[in-house]
């Protein structure tokens, strides 16, 4: 994890490096630091804390050079101060670098460098980088990075400045965290994240695996260390993004986070266009899948991999393709399916999902699916994120950049990315003609949710009057049965992600099994109850709460009667009327209310909690 940014132009750069650091926060915030080359002269300054710490300490008249590098720090190896801050500087002070990730034979290489004479001033693997870049360097930045890439274990994306190269920038990437270049007029860029550079410019390159981009103002060229010799240039290759530049910023919301979830209607609607017919039964279309009719037809069995909010929607998946499809399904968490060995066999097949695209431990789930021979799709939101080039087909979710920590567009568009996905298998497959014409039922249900999703933002007050009477409270359950089931998790994921209020989600048939024990006097349970086929079991569910005399809280269909009048009109939210297998798109979005409302009330910092990150690149 961590954001690291490049410029190298005529514009002095500090100011555009700090600009497109405070895009890249959510990458990362425990410290920050820049680099600016000048006249063989370097100009320096990191911080302990965020962006902002920075630019207090920044002297900008200090600092005109026009090449320069910076970032914004997520610990690994060392505590958040000072001294472990990037930007890293060899022993000479010639030269500086930023890194990403993870150096994993650091200590065995920092021993021998030491051995050698360098000195050390941090705590971190990045240092190490900076000294061995400078055993090797012999007059050339772009041969010492190239060798000393080769001496590395891990998995990283760096930068590299030197005073003796003024007019160039180095951008190197191993394994998995993203480096992208970005190309504008006489003036070339670099951030890991595409929302950094869209105020300069739309025309992007992802490096790849085992890149070196060696980059000057008006020229980039790209070699690979583990190809040497090959040098090619990167006009084959650029892509061209069409987000805009304010959807990367937060137009008129107090944070990202609300912004995010007002944006989903434009989500659905974005991510179901042009791949589903707004009407009849006509085909799905979605190319870059690369999923062949002969391959749904042999299909056994379907492994959906990911983590954090994008685990829920795997979950969702299983409820939904193995009710509708009658395929088997297995989930798991990438952390735990990479080191389970797991068995695949041959007619099978493993689907990632993965907001940013850059999950570690989703991205080593993929690399072990496809060790095993299973065919390897992704569900994504980052157009040439490592794992959109890693899978055998993408179904990308056109969500736009999701910038708070907390996921919230992403995961609806996830959810809608798994629609998509079923109704693409469910033209292919043999199924019984009453279970076809259910499937093609819901694709009106599925253009109608921009509307629907409209008519919850719309009016939220007793959503918000719920949220702040949970935010006095010490912890909170959530419970569900079906597919409401994954969504009780992602409501308590989101609650104590951004509220740091105690919430677990369970199976409601679960609670006799142990979190009973819990309920007390007041204590609040969301009960979510909008799947039709158990709907008695819930409201049974409900009375076991309210005999203990805790506060049930009730999520239903519009039109709900019992459990309305069980806990009362006051404690009841309401999604609009769908079909069941759709109502998790709507539920999503007053468990996402519920959390930013709490965590509001408490005063959180709703866009960037503590302790967490955005994108993680480690495992
Ligand atoms: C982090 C984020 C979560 C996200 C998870 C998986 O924990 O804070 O919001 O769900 O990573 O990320 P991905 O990008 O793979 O969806």
């Amino acid at each position: 994890m961590c954001g690291i940014v490049g410029y190298v132009g005529d514009k002095p750069a500090l100011p555009i490096l700090m600009d497109k650091l405070q895009m890249l926060t959510y990458r990362g915030y425990d410290s920050a630091g820049v680099a600016v080359s000048e006249n063989g002269h370097f100009y320096v300054e990191k911080t302990k804390g965020r962006v902002s710490d920075l630019a207090a300490v920044i002297e900008p008249d200090r600092a005109t050079g026009s090449i320069g590098l910076g970032h914004t720090r997520w610990a690994t190896h060392g505590e958040p101060s000072t001294a472990n801050a990037h930007p890293h500087l060899d022993c000479t002070g010639r030269l500086a670098v930023v890194q990403n990730g993870i150096v994993e034979n650091f200590w065995e290489l920092k021993q021998e460098l030491i051995e050698k004479g360098h000195h050390f001033k941090s705590e971190t693997d990045t240092e190490v980088i900076a000294h061995l870049i400078e055993e090797y360097y012999d007059g050339n930045i772009t041969t010492a990075v190239n060798l000393a890439m080769q001496r590395m274990v891990g998995s990283m994306a760096l930068l590299v400045v030197h005073k003796d190269e003024e007019d160039r920038l180095i951008a190197a990437k191993m394994d998995s965290p993203p480096l992208i270049i970005g190309f504008g007029r006489g003036e070339n860029h670099v951030a890991s994240d595409i929302p950094a550079l869209l105020r300069y410019t739309n025309r992007i390159y992802p490096l790849e695996d085992g890149e070196i981009a060696t980059i000057k103002r008006d020229d980039v060229i790209i070699t690979n260390f583990k190809e040497p010799n090959t040098p090619r240039l990167y006009d084959r290759k650029v892509m061209v993004v069409t987000w805009s530049t304010e959807v990367a910023q937060k137009e008129g919301y107090e944070n990202f986070m609300l912004k995010e979830i007002h944006e989903q209607p434009e989500t659905v609607d974005a991510t179901l266009r042009g791949r589903l017919p707004e009407h009849g039964d006509g085909p799905v279309r979605i190319p870059e899948l690369n999923l062949t009719p002969e391959e749904v037809q042999r299909l056994e069995r379907l492994t959906f991999v990911a983590c954090g909010t994008a685990y829920h929607a795997c979950l969702v998946a299983k409820y939904l393709f193995e009710q509708a499809l009658r395929i088997p399904v297995t989930v798991d968490v990438g952390s735990e399916y990479r080191y389970r060995k797991p068995m695949l066999g041959k007619n099978e097949m493993l689907v990632a999902i993965s907001q940013s695209g850059e999950t570690a431990d989703t991205i080593a789930s993929m690399r072990e699916g496809m060790e095993q021979g299973a065919k390897v799709l992704a569900i994504t939101n980052v157009l040439g994120s490592s794992i959109a080039r890693l899978a055998d087909g993408v179904l990308y979710t056109r969500a736009g950049p999701e910038m708070a920590v907390a996921s919230t567009k992403a995961f609806v568009g996830q959810l809608i990315g798994v629609h998509l996905l079923l109704q693409y298998i469910a033209q292919y497959r043999p199924i019984a003609p009453e279970m076809r014409d259910q499937i093609i039922a819901l694709r009106p249900h599925l253009w109608r949710l921009p509307a629907q999703i409209r008519h919850i933002l719309a009016d939220t007050t007793q959503i918000q009057t719920i949220a702040q009477k949970i935010s006095t409270k010490d912890a909170c359950f959530f419970i569900g049965r079906n597919m409401d089931e994954p969504l009780a998790r992602e409501g308590a994921l989101k609650l104590k992600e951004i509220s740091y209020i105690h919430s677990q989600g369970y199976a409601a048939g679960e609670l006799k099994h142990g979190t009973l024990a819990l309920l007390d006097e007041g204590v609040p349970v969301i009960a979510l109850a909008t799947q039709g086929s158990v709907y008695d079991k819930m409201v049974s569910n409900v009375q076991e709460v309210l005999a203990r005399h805790a506060w049930a809280v009730g999520v239903v269909q519009e039109g709900d009667q019992r459990l309305s009048s069980l806990v009362g009109r006051e404690n009841i939210i309401e999604i609009p009327k769908t079909h069941d297998w759709v109502a998790p798109i709507l539920t999503s979005v007053p468990m996402q209310l519920l959390s930013y409302y709490g965590a509001y009330a408490l005063g959180r910092d709703i866009d960037q909690p503590r302790n967490l990150a955005k994108s993680v690149t480690v495992e």
